[in-house]
């Protein structure tokens, strides 16, 4: 096994301990990751013709691939500018790659490496997240894909590249100073080498670069799109859903009864697999400011969220306050909700999308405040045409939804479907 896989597989165990999160299905989640990992390295190895203790002795390519690379920078804390936060910090692999400080902003905002900075969007899971195509514009003008809620990121290398020279996040001054951190590390020194190019280190821009690529390549592991959530299993006949999920299931992905499927619905088919639960298109849905979060923090409450519109590539006002539409897996395990974090639980999100189609009082009021929803962010680019499709639910079939949405949880996360529930009624 070379050296590298060792190093990063400890200190992945040693965060799983720490956050002491869904204890027993993770780790072995991970031994089945390590072991496909492994077979898959000896068969690059026989491949190549080289015999895995030839490779494992071989001092200097410390990492074997690109990933794993990606995978020792994206636990490092180095790359921030006290050294006291990773990618892991905000997107953490036990906890369904999102950001466990809940009691940081009620989740809603992640902390920086300075300690006091919040930003004002809410950390999305980095799982799956391998599957949005680049972002561009369709001739019909609707915007698809990137990385960020905005789309703003190309594509997963792009966004490693922002993190680290984010002031509000690892807070590093400057490229350059990055891939100094990067040179105190004389595995890194060899392995970027090995994989880059003898010449990667002769400027900061292409070591820099390098250092997001293989980022990206570590992303696009299987460990971060694993496809083994009850409802995978159920469209290879090895789960049956019970009533209530199948319910749910069926409300879905029904043109007549609710809207879900008209924007997170990837695939052209309900049953086909590899689903993603979104088109990656952006949407308007009318989430409501944060105003209680923000208040508690002293930010300014009358903010508003530009959304797509925030997007360099963007220039029309037409798609302000539009979000990418989010993958709905894991959901059920990655609240809180919406680009602000403003709905705690996944019950409320299902509840929202109800006040475009019932009228009712009680519908139109926020279960988590007892008040009305509140004015959306930015009222005039809302999707109402596809939002006030599809008939009124009753509270049947809003459970029915949740209790599908559940389905969509991979195998390692599911004790962390009953440790939610337990917080919230509590
Ligand atoms: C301080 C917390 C924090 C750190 C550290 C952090 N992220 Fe994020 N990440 C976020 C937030 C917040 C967003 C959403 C920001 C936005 O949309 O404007 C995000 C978005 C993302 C996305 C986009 C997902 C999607 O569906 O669009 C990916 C992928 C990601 N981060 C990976 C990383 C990687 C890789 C690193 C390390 C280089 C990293 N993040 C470091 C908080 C963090
Ligand atoms: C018009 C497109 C559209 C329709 C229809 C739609 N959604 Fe969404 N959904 C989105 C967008 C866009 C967001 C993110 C909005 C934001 O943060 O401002 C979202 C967010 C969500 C979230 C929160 C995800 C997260 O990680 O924060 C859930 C859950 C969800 N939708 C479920 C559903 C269900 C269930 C239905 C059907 C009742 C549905 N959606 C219908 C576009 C849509």
């Amino acid at each position: 096994m070379p050296y590298q896989l060792s190093r990063t597989r400890i200190r992945f165990a040693v965060l799983t301990v720490l956050l002491g999160a869904g204890a027993g299905s993770p780790a072995m989640a991970e031994d089945a990751s390590a072991m496909l990992q492994r077979l898959a390295h000896a068969n690059e190895l026989a491949k190549a013709g080289i015999s895995e203790i030839a490779a494992a002795s071989d001092a200097e390519t410390p990492f074997a691939t690109k990933a794993q690379l990606g995978e020792a920078l994206y636990f490092d804390t180095n790359l921030s500018a006290n050294r006291t936060m990773s990618c892991a910090t905000c997107h953490d692999p036990s906890l369904a790659f999102r950001d466990p400080r809940i009691d940081v902003a009620g989740g809603a905002f992640s902390l920086g490496d300075d300690g006091k900075s919040l930003g004002d969007r809410n950390a999305p899971t980095a799982a799956y997240a391998k599957f949005s195509p680049s972002f561009h514009v369709r001739e019909d003008g609707v915007a698809v894909g990137g990385q960020f809620w905005d789309g703003r990121a190309m594509d997963l290398a792009e966004q490693a590249g922002g993190p680290p020279l984010n002031p509000i996040e690892m807070g590093m001054p400057d490229k350059a100073s990055v891939v100094e951190r990067l040179r105190e590390d004389d595995d890194y020194v060899a392995g970027f080498k090995a994989l880059f190019g003898e010449d990667v280190w002769s400027d900061s821009d292409q070591a820099y670069a390098a250092m997001t690529k293989a980022i990206a390549a570590f992303e696009e592991d299987d460990q971060f799109a694993p496809f083994d959530s009850k409802y995978d299993w159920f469209l290879r006949g090895e789960y049956k859903m019970t009533p209530q999920e199948e319910l749910g299931r069926v409300l879905f992905f029904s043109q007549q009864f609710t809207n879900c499927n008209t924007c997170h619905m990837l695939k052209t088919s309900p049953t086909a697999e590899g689903e993603t639960f979104t088109n990656y298109e952006f949407h308007n849905i009318g989430v409501p400011r944060n105003v209680a979060t923000r208040d508690v923090l002293k930010k300014d409450v009358a903010f508003t969220d530009n959304g797509l519109l925030d997007n360099a590539a963007i220039e029309d006002p037409a798609y302000r306050g539009k979000y990418k539409t989010p993958s709905l897996r894991n959901v059920a395990v990655t609240g809180p909700y919406m680009h602000n974090g403003v709905f705690a639980d996944l019950e409320t999100v299902v509840r929202f999308y109800n006040k475009y189609n019932s009228k009712a009082e009680i519908n139109q009021t926020n279960p988590e405040t007892g008040a009305p929803w509140g004015e959306p962010e930015v009222l005039e680019t809302i999707s109402l045409t596809e939002l006030e499709k599809g008939d009124a639910l009753d509270s049947q079939r809003i459970d029915a939804i949740v209790a599908f949405l559940k389905t969509l949880t991979d195998a390692r996360y599911e004790p962390l479907l009953d440790k939610q529930e337990t917080a919230s009624s509590n």
